[in-house]
Parts: structure tokens; sequence; C-alpha cells
């Protein structure tokens, strides 16, 4: 530990002077650690600190350091050779204040090694390997200024001090930590007597635990003085030599006592050694104790009226035990007391009367130990509690929680939130088993509640549509870790953050969320911060982000190609790791990356293409979009039609054709011959499963040109009465003014079938993929096939499989594709008349039928 702190030490300085190059100075630093030094290099007079560690300088006198007025800070600690100190080494440096020499091996130390030194404020010997002689011999004479003495991890084992420590009269910290010192008593101390110390360290000695002490003789070691902290840690003190000392010392002022790493107590499964009592701690009533650390010990039951005198104690760490048992009344007494700590012990139950008589305490730490149950009352008599920590016990419910400010209950096993009626700003109920919706518009309802974390949970039902126009007080909130996408998946729950109004932190971080539900975020009107890390999100609706979000984090997620117009209002945006497709389509999103305000996170490497594989990996910064004309697809597909409308009419004059072009002519004629019979099948159809449409026909608006010319057209009754179809669209059949979304279920519920348009469009837009998610869903939930899928333009498979409700279709089936030949138009749309026709909802012979269009068609 020692070593640690003194390296890191090391460290924090060396990395305070960077940017000074090693082996030189600046004029006010010189930095020589570790430069092979076999004396004091020559330094200008204005250096105020100088770093010499790690060199090989075997002697310092009285002429190695030239004057340095200036000097304030000395390292001179961890030479590689042993060193000589000789008289007046440091008289030089006249203003020294710092001198640091641990971890020396000291060979030779003159007595008057450190006179000539009137403004030393610190001396760090630790490590030195002095012995008795360091505090005997006067080496410390005429340092007027000398405060802090570090003579820790020494082997001192007596304490007699020179005479000239009478005169330290500015010393108010000594540590002798670390060394073999077996005993302190009031005469070894009395130059001492008097004065105020803020720390008295004699912790890791052997104080009084190897040798038998007669404390009739040994009087009182701290007589008059008056200590802010002894620390006495680490001595293997019992309860015997506690209780010895304490009567001792009866009297002198000790604010601060660190017993840590003792050995009270029997632990757990041994009777053989003495719990502390009633009289263990008695005496040290009259020292007006402020904190007490027993921590690190075998104390197993806390027995009565253990800390019954001390009425000041404001503080008592009782951490790392055993404790498993709480007597009656055991806390009594401690009137002050605010701060109880009982962590990492063993208590497995709380009664009622165990924490009785603490009328002031704040805050208790309960966490890590084996709370499985509590007592209803158990915290209630408490009225000044304000925080509880019952972190990582075993805790199944919450009927004992009091009305309070702080509550941590993460890493319990509750698997309800079922406590009405109490107030609470701060609640952390991350990882437990919190697992339906209903909890957390419970936890909602709570008066006065800010901070609510729900990280690492399992939220992924929600039994019923809860409608709340209330205004909520709920500032951050923490759902990161749960499974949401179960929940909005089946379209439920999608308002569980209305009357979240003055929510401004939410994080959603890994929740598989394949997409935002519309208007999810619609009432969070003062959301600042937004994280959706983790996540499976491809695209983002427009609309979908609160107005006023400011950072948004969107790392690790699916995205293809975002529209920069939804981050319009952001000030931080993290969108690293996605997988971008860097073809045309993110054109603008290239554009508007090069030239945005918005304050990127995350490094720029890291907005990387996924596809095409030869683009994989390279930056988005460092692609050019030149080339680029997004609307080109289509405008082939338009031209193509165009085509083919004319084309036909000239296939019947042509004669010359080859046979394989017969194909679609011949198809033609068949299928007016047949088209009278199948019209009049299909209207009883109709009337027998009474669907307001056939089939609801979804696709981007932008393709609405196209689809009205190559489709509807050709199937829809009202644009040609000839037409069989009663087909459904959004720019005909929508109720306006009515939520699109609820449009959209409608017009999937009311039609036989859904045929989703799959375009490059169809998949930029939010609604289209929603649309068509909902009515693949109808597949998973009443088993109804209602979904067609035709692919218009080209799309490749990579890009339509980056969309997971495409995904799972087409692994589920196989789709229909636009046909390439023109020829083939007319038995394409008589392949998917029947497929609208055809009632699937045996999903063998569902398959067997769209396998054999695409594999006719394409
Ligand atoms: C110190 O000496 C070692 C071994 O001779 C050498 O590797 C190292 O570079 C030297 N350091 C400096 C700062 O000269
Ligand atoms: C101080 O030490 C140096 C060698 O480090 C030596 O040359 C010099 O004579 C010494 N001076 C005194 C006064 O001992
Ligand atoms: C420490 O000092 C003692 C004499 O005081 C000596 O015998 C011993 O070897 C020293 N130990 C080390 C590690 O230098
Ligand atoms: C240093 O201390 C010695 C004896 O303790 C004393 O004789 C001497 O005058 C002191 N020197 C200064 C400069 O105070
Ligand atoms: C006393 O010294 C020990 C060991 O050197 C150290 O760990 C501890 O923090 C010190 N105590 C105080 C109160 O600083
Ligand atoms: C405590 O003090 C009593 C009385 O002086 C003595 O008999 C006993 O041995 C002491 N115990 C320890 C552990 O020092
Ligand atoms: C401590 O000292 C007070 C007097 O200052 C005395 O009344 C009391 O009994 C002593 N306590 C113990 C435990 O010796
Ligand atoms: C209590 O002691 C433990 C272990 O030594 C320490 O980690 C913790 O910070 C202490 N707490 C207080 C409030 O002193
Ligand atoms: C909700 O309450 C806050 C604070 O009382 C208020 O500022 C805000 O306007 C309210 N919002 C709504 C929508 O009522
Ligand atoms: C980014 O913008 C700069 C001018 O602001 C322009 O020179 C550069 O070509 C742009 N880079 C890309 C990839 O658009
Ligand atoms: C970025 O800020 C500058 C100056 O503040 C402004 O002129 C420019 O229009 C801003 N650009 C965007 C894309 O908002």
């Amino acid at each position: 530990m020692g070593h640690l702190a003194f390296l890191l030490g090391l460290l924090f300085e060396a990395t305070s002077i960077c940017g000074i190059p090693f082996c030189s100075d600046d004029g006010q630093l010189a930095f020589y650690n570790s430069c092979n030094l076999t004396e004091v290099p020559r330094v200008p007079n204005t250096i105020i600190k100088l770093f010499l560690s790690y060199n090989y300088i075997r002697m310092i006198n009285a002429t190695s350091f030239p004057l340095l007025e200036m000097l304030q800070l000395l390292q001179l600690g961890t030479q590689h050779t042993p060193l000589i100190i000789e008289r007046e080494a440091f008289r030089n440096l006249p203003n020294l204040r710092i001198l640091d020499i641990g971890y020396s091996k000291i060979q030779f130390l003159h007595i008057d090694a450190f006179q000539g030194l009137p403004n030393l404020f610190e001396l760090r010997l630790f490590f030195c390997n002095l012995s008795d002689s360091i505090l005997k011999d006067g080496y410390f004479r005429n340092l007027s200024s000398l405060s802090v003495l570090d003579l820790s991890k020494n082997a001192i084992q007596n304490i007699h001090l020179h005479p000239s420590f009478e005169d330290l009269k500015s010393l108010e910290s000594i540590d002798l930590s670390q060394n073999q010192i077996s005993h302190v008593c009031e005469r070894d101390l009395k130059l001492l007597q008097g004065k105020r110390f803020s720390l008295f360290n004699l912790s890791s000695n052997i104080l009084f635990s190897r040798i038998s002490v007669n404390w009739e003789e040994c009087m009182n070691p701290f007589k008059n003085m008056f200590l802010e902290i002894l620390d006495v840690s680490d001595n293997g003190w019992t309860v015997d030599i506690i209780q010895n000392f304490s009567r001792a010392t009866n009297g002198t002022k000790i604010l601060s006592l660190f017993l840590k790493n003792h050995i009270m107590g029997a632990g757990f499964g041994f009777h053989n050694i003495k719990e502390p009592d009633q009289d263990t701690f008695a005496a040290l009533g009259m020292s007006s104790m402020i904190k007490m650390d027993i921590s690190h010990g075998f104390i197993f039951s806390l027995n009565s009226h253990l800390f019954e005198t001390l009425k000041k104690l404001k503080l008592i760490n009782l951490s790392y035990n055993k404790v498993n048992q709480i007597a009656k009344e055991a806390f009594y007494g401690l009137d002050s007391l605010q701060v109880l700590n009982l962590s990492y012990n063993l208590l497995g139950e709380l009664y009622n009367s165990d924490f009785y008589g603490l009328p002031n305490v704040a805050y208790i730490d309960l966490q890590k130990n084996h709370i499985g149950a509590i007592q209803a009352q158990t915290f209630n008599p408490l009225k000044n509690l304000k925080t509880l920590d019952l972190r990582d016990n075993a805790i199944k419910t919450v009927g004992f929680l009091p009305s309070i400010t702080t509550v941590f209950l993460s890493g319990n096993k509750l698997v309800s939130f079922e406590r009405r009626g109490i107030t609470a700003e701060f609640l952390d109920l991350a990882e437990n088993r919190l697992e339906t919706l209903t909890d957390f518009y419970t936890l909602l309802q709570i008066p006065g509640l800010k901070f609510l974390i729900l990280n690492k949970n399992r939220f992924s039902i929600c039994y019923q549509h809860y409608s709340s126009s209330k205004n909520y007080t709920l500032e951050k909130l923490y759902l990161s870790e749960n499974m949401l996408e179960l929940v909005w998946q089946t379209g439920s729950c999608w308002n569980m953050f209305k009357g979240l109004y003055q929510l401004k932190v939410l994080f959603l971080n890994n929740n598989y969320l394949s997409f935002l539900p519309p208007d999810v975020f619609s009432d969070l009107t003062a959301l600042q911060i937004l994280s959706l890390h983790a996540n499976k999100l491809t695209s983002l609706s427009p609309g979908v982000l609160p107005a006023n979000l400011r950072v948004l984090i969107l790392s690790h997620n699916l995205l293809l190609s975002p529209d920069p117009s939804i981050f319009a209002s952001l000030s931080h945006l993290d969108i690293s790791h996605n997988q971008y497709i860097c073809d045309c389509e993110v054109k603008n999103f290239i554009l508007w990356l090069n030239q945005t305000n918005v304050t990127m996170l995350g490094s720029p490497e890291d907005v990387y293409c996924t596809y095409p594989g030869s683009f994989s990996g390279v930056s988005l910064y460092s692609i050019s979009t030149e080339g680029c004309d997004e609307e080109e697809a289509l405008k082939f597909i338009n031209f193509t039609l165009f085509i083919f409308f004319t084309t036909t009419l000239t296939l019947f004059l042509t004669a010359t054709v080859i046979f394989t072009k017969f194909r679609g002519l011949c198809f033609s004629l068949w299928h007016k011959m047949v088209q009278r019979l199948t019209f009049k099948y299909h209207r009883q159809g109709v009337e027998e499963d009474q669907h307001k449409y056939d089939a609801y026909l979804c696709f981007s608006n932008k393709d609405f040109e196209w689809v009205q010319n190559a489709l509807l057209h050709h199937l829809d009754s009202r644009y040609n009465s000839e037409n069989r179809f009663n087909l459904c669209f959004e720019e005909r059949d929508f109720l306006p003014g009515e939520d699109h979304i609820n449009n959209i279920r409608d017009a999937i519920w009311s039609s036989r079938k859904t045929i989703c348009i799959v375009t490059k469009h169809f998949l930029k837009d939010g609604w289209c993929i929603e649309a068509f998610n909902f009515a693949q869903s109808r597949y998973f939930s009443d088993l109804k096939d209602v979904l067609i899928m035709v692919v218009a333009g080209s799309l490749s498979q990579y890009q339509l499989m980056k969309y997971p409700p495409i995904r799972v279709f087409v692994q589920r089936q196989p789709y229909l594709k636009w046909p390439e030949d023109l020829q083939d138009v007319g038995w394409f749309l008589n392949k998917l008349s029947q497929s609208i026709l055809t009632k699937k909802e045996e999903k063998k012979k569902s398959n067997n039928i769209a396998l054999q269009t695409v594999a006719t068609v394409s």
C-alpha cells in the first residue's frame, strides 16, 4: 500500500510537470528523476522544485547544492546506491519547505544533516531503515517550522524523544506507522504534552499486544494532548487491550479514533474470543469522540448498550466485521450519531427494535449483508433518516420502506415494487428482477421522485394500457439493460413516458430496441439527454425525438443511412459504431457531417461504413459523394414502365419475335379468358370473410406515382371498373386528422392482406417499416399471414436484411419481386392477385405457394 502511494505520488508530481523534457529544467522546475546522476546537477538559482529521485547520488554534503534561495521542494528519495548525508547538507537551501528522502538506503546520516533549514515544513523519512536513534539523538533540532514528520516504515522500537522535541512548536502530524513499537507510555511522550495533533499515526506496530503492560505504571501516553486523529489500527488489539487503553486515556480529547484491523469478536463459528461489551468503550466517553472506525474485525454480535457513553459520536464504522446479531438496545446512547456503517457484515434479518436509540441518524449503510427480511417498522421511528443503503442484499419485498430522501436497493431480489404512500427523491433499484411495467407506473406515482435507476432489471411485460394526465416529478430515469423491445414489439405501453414533462435525462441503453414507437417521447418536452447506446435501431423516423433534446447517444446501433434533419436541435451527438451503407443513400448524411456545428462524441474513425465490403471500415469523413444522384434508380423504373406500356402495343403488331418472347402474349390472352370466372369467385370471397378491403397497399408516398401506374391502374376497382380488387392506401383512404399509427393499424385490420411495396424510399420511411412490422406481428400474434412483400427497384439482399422486421419475414418465406423483364409484368400481376385471394392460415401451404411464385418470376 505504502509503496503504491509513494509511486502514485511520484507519478502525480511527474505528470504535474508535463511539458518539461526529462533531465532538464524550465527555470522553475527541474526534472532529473532517473537520469543516471551521481551528483547534484547544476541548476539555475530560480528553481522552485527539484526532482532527483532514482539516481546514483552517493553523497550529499554542504557544498553539493549551490545556493538555491527559491527552492521549496526537493525530492531525493529512492537512490539506487546507499546514501551518505553529511553535516548541514541542505544549508544552501534556506527556504526549503518539503524535503523527501523516502525509500533511501541511508548509510550515514550526520546528526547535523538537517541543520540550517529554518523553514522546513515537511520532512519525509519513510522506509529509510531508521532506528530509535532518529528520535533519541536530536536530528530535528532547530527545525522550528517542522510541522509534518513522516517516519513510517522504519525500524523504530522505542520512543525516547530528544529534549529538542519540546522546541518543535509547529509539529502537528507525526507518522510512526509500520514500525516495531511495542509500547508507548506517559513518560515517553511527556515532551509532547500540551500539543494539538491533527494526526498521530501508530498503526501497524505491535503496540501493547506482544508484551504485558502494567497500566498503572504506564499511565496515559497522550496526557494533556488534543488529538484530531489517533490511528492505532492493525496492532492486534483485543477487547481487553482496548478496554485498558481506553481507561488509561480517560479524559484525553480524541476526535477520531481509527481502530481498523482489530481482533475483537468471535467471528463466525467461533466462541473463544471476547466480543466487545458495555465496558469496552465506556471510558472513551470522556474523549469527546466524534468518529470511531472499528471496521475490519470479527465482531459477530453487537451487545447491549455497547456504545452507551459515546454521546457525541457522529459516525461509527462497523463495516467488514462479522456482525450477525444486534442485541437489544445495542445502539442505545448514541444520541448524536448521524452515520452508521454496517456494510459488509453478516446480517440476515432486521427487526423493529434493532435501531432503537438513534434519534439523529441520517444515513445507515447496510450494503453487502445477506438481509432477506426486514420487519415493517424497522426504520419508521428514525425521524431524521435521509439515506438508506441496502444494496446487494437478498431483499424480496419493500413493505418496510419508510418515506426518506434516498434509497439504494440495487442488487436485491425484488420481483415487484408494491409500496404506496411513501415519498422519496432518489431510488436506485438497479439489478433487481422487476418484470412488468406495472411497477414502473407505481414508482412514477411516488410524490417528489426525481431520480430513478432501473438498470439491469427484466422489464418486458405490459399488462394494460396505462393512461394518466399527471405531470410527474421525475427528472432522471435510467432504464438501461432491460427488454423494452419485447414490450413495444407487441404494440403495448407505447405511452410509458407519458406525463414525464420534467424528465431531463433518459437512458435506454441495451434494450434490444429495433424501433422507437411513434410519439413515445412526445411528452418529454424538457428532455435534454437521451442515450440509446447499444440497441438495434436501423433508422429513426423524423419527429420521434423530443424537440429540445441537446445530447443524443446512438453509438453501437445498426443505423444504415440516417436522415440528418432529425439531429437539428442537438449540441452533442454520438453516432459511432453503426452499420452505415456507403452508397449514394448516405450522401446527405456525409455532407451534413462535414459541416455540422453539432459536437461529435467519439472519434471520427468510429463513424465508418459497413457496406459495401470494399468500403468496410472506412471513415465516413473520408468518403467523397461526387457522382451521386439519389433519384436515379427510381427514374429508371419509371422509364422502363413507360417503355413497357408502349411496347405491349408494339408486341401485338410485331410478328418476328422469337418464340420465347411469346410467353407474355400467350399469358395475357389466356388471362382475359379466365378473368370473368375468377371475378365472380372473388366477389363471393369478399362477402364471406367480411373485410372492408381486399388489401392494404403500403408504400412510401414518394413512390406514389409509380405505384399508381404499375399496380393501382391494373388492380384497384376504383381506378378501372374492370379491376377486381377493393384496395386501401394512405393517400385516398386514411382518415384525415386521425393518429397516423391508428390509421395504419385500422387499415391492416380491415384488409384481408397487406402488400408492402419495398423500395429504397420505403426503407427510409419509419412509418412504412412500422406498418410492415405491425402487419407481420399479426402472423405471430394470431397466426394470420396477411403480409405480402413486393420488392421493386435495385435493392440488394444486404440492404433488405439490415431491417430486422424484413429479415424475419425473408427468413420465414420468400417474397415477390417486380419483374425485370417487361413482358412478365402481366403474369406478375396475376400472381399477386392470387396471393391476395389465397387464404394463408396454414403455414406450410403458404410457403409453397410463395416459393413457386418467386421461383417462376425471378
Ligand atoms: C541510464 O543508464 C542506462 C544503462 O546504462 C541507460 O539505458 C539509460 O538510457 C540511461 N538514462 C539516461 C537518462 O541517460
Ligand atoms: C562534498 O562532496 C564532494 C563529492 O561529492 C567532494 O568532492 C567534496 O570535497 C565534499 N565537500 C566537503 C566539504 O566535504
Ligand atoms: C538496517 O539497519 C541495520 C542497522 O541499524 C542493519 O543491520 C541492517 O542491515 C539494515 N537493513 C537494510 C535493509 O539496510
Ligand atoms: C541549534 O540548536 C543548538 C542546540 O540545540 C543551539 O545551540 C543552536 O544555537 C541552534 N542554532 C540555531 C541557528 O538556532
Ligand atoms: C496511518 O498509516 C497507515 C499506514 O502507513 C495508513 O494506511 C493510514 O492511512 C494512516 N492513517 C491516517 C489516519 O492517515
Ligand atoms: C488490562 O489491565 C488489567 C489491570 O491492569 C490487567 O490485569 C490485564 O492484564 C490487562 N490486560 C491486557 C490485555 O493488557
Ligand atoms: C474517567 O475519568 C473521570 C474523571 O475525569 C472519572 O470520573 C471516571 O470514572 C473515569 N472513567 C474510567 C472508566 O476510569
Ligand atoms: C468505513 O470503513 C470502510 C473500510 O475501511 C471504508 O471503505 C469506508 O469508507 C468507511 N466509511 C466511513 C463512512 O468512514
Ligand atoms: C409540469 O410541471 C412543471 C413544474 O411544476 C411545470 O413547469 C410544467 O409546465 C408542467 N408541464 C405541464 C405540461 O403541465
Ligand atoms: C468538407 O467541406 C470542405 C469545405 O468546408 C470541402 O472542402 C470538403 O470537400 C468537404 N468534404 C466532403 C467529404 O464533402
Ligand atoms: C454553424 O455556426 C456558424 C457560426 O455560428 C453558422 O454561421 C453556421 O450557419 C452554422 N452551421 C449550421 C449547419 O448550423
